[in-house]
């Protein structure tokens, strides 16, 4: 594991879009689980993220609400890291604003997200949805956090994090901001999807059988790994830098009992397809069952998570409020 020195601060953050998959959990959240022992971690909703593209407001709300419950079924502890909507910080939205007048568009349009994301529709894109990663930068460098864990396909946004933060610095002559470095760990740093293994696995994917979700049950999830798509190799462990989907479960298999992909191949390399498929639902079904019924049981005590979120929201107000008056102060802004 990533060995920090001291006084260093974690932020990262999950939109709260729908179900979250086996993608957020083995390339984002399971690691800021092991993190909280070394660093303090702040981890949001990503609700002002979340409506670059048009969300229904009570689903939002119950999103919003079983995110929190699955960052805490997943072994995030409130009584170590905040947990919070971002949109209950308003200084997030705030430094967006003043970042954005120290980003060259040059930079927003090499973002790779963006152009997929928008499409052919390009003209009819919202400014949010291109305007997107100067928000992102801003609720990093807001809590000065200097590591940010994610999955890979963050990695680009956090470049653009890090030369946002230097233009501001360099425009204010000062090392104000720390400039942070993304931790992308583990062996699943980019899940793909179970039907199209050159596919990331998304939640706007519109197959559920794309994914496994962190609700499945033990049902869903074996009917999910079976149908994944195959080859006819006559094993699971031969060729597989020509095999996606195979590489991709074999990944998803060590990553889920904290093996190394090297130790899972010597595990199974020799079963067949469908001999695998059993021995990865057998896993995967071990390991989320207990993060299912907690999720449950936490959906059902909405008072206790509304006082875990009261506080996470309070601790980020604290540090981000302290950061926007020296921003404001820097930039010139009568206070
Ligand atoms: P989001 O909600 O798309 O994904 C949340 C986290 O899950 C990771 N992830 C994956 N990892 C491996 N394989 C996959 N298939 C996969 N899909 C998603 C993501 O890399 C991410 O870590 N913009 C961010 C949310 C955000 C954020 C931030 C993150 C907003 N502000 C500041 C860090 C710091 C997003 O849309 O993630």
């Amino acid at each position: 594991m990533h060995q920090p020195s001291t006084g260093n601060r974690i932020l990262s953050g999950v939109q709260p879009t729908g179900n979250l998959h086996l993608g957020n959990y083995l390339g984002a959240i399971r690691n800021w689980v092991k993190l909280q022992d070394n660093y303090e971690c702040l981890y949001m909703l990503a609700d002002l993220h979340a409506i670059t593209v048009p969300q229904e407001p009570d689903a939002l709300r119950r999103a919003t609400r079983e995110t929190a419950a699955a960052y805490i079924a997943c072994g995030v502890n409130p009584e170590k890291s905040a947990i919070f909507p971002q949109s209950a910080v308003a200084a997030h939205a705030e430094l967006a604003w003043i970042l954005s007048c120290h980003t060259p568009l040059g930079w927003l349009n090499r973002m790779t997200q963006f152009k997929e994301k928008a499409g052919k529709h390009r003209e009819e894109a919202v400014l949010g949805l291109y305007s997107y990663p100067v928000l992102m930068a801003a609720d990093v460098i807001v809590y000065k956090a200097t590591h940010v864990p994610v999955g890979e396909d963050q990695k680009q946004h956090l470049e653009l994090c890090r030369d946002i933060a230097g233009a501001f610095n360099r425009a204010y002559k000062t090392e104000f901001f720390p400039l942070p470095e993304p931790l992308i760990l583990g062996e699943a740093t980019r899940v793909m999807s179970l039907r199209d293994g050159t596919r990331k696995m998304s939640k706007s994917d519109e197959s559920d059988y794309s994914r496994i979700n962190l609700t499945d049950d033990a049902d869903a999830i074996a009917k999910k790994f079976k149908k994944a798509t195959s080859d006819s190799f006559p094993t699971i462990g031969e060729n597989l830098e020509n095999r996606p989907e195979a590489l991709n479960l074999l990944t998803i298999y060590a990553s889920l009992k904290g093996i190394s992909r090297q130790a899972a191949l010597a595990e199974c390399g020799g079963m067949n397809f469908s001999v695998f498929k059993q021995a990865l639902t057998d896993v995967a079904v071990a390991h989320l069952a207990p993060i299912t019924a907690k999720m449950r049981e936490l959906l059902a005590s909405p008072d206790y998570l509304d006082q875990v979120l009261a506080k996470g929201v309070a601790k980020a107000q604290g540090i981000a409020g302290q950061t926007m008056r020296e921003v404001k102060n820097l930039v010139g802004f009568l206070q």
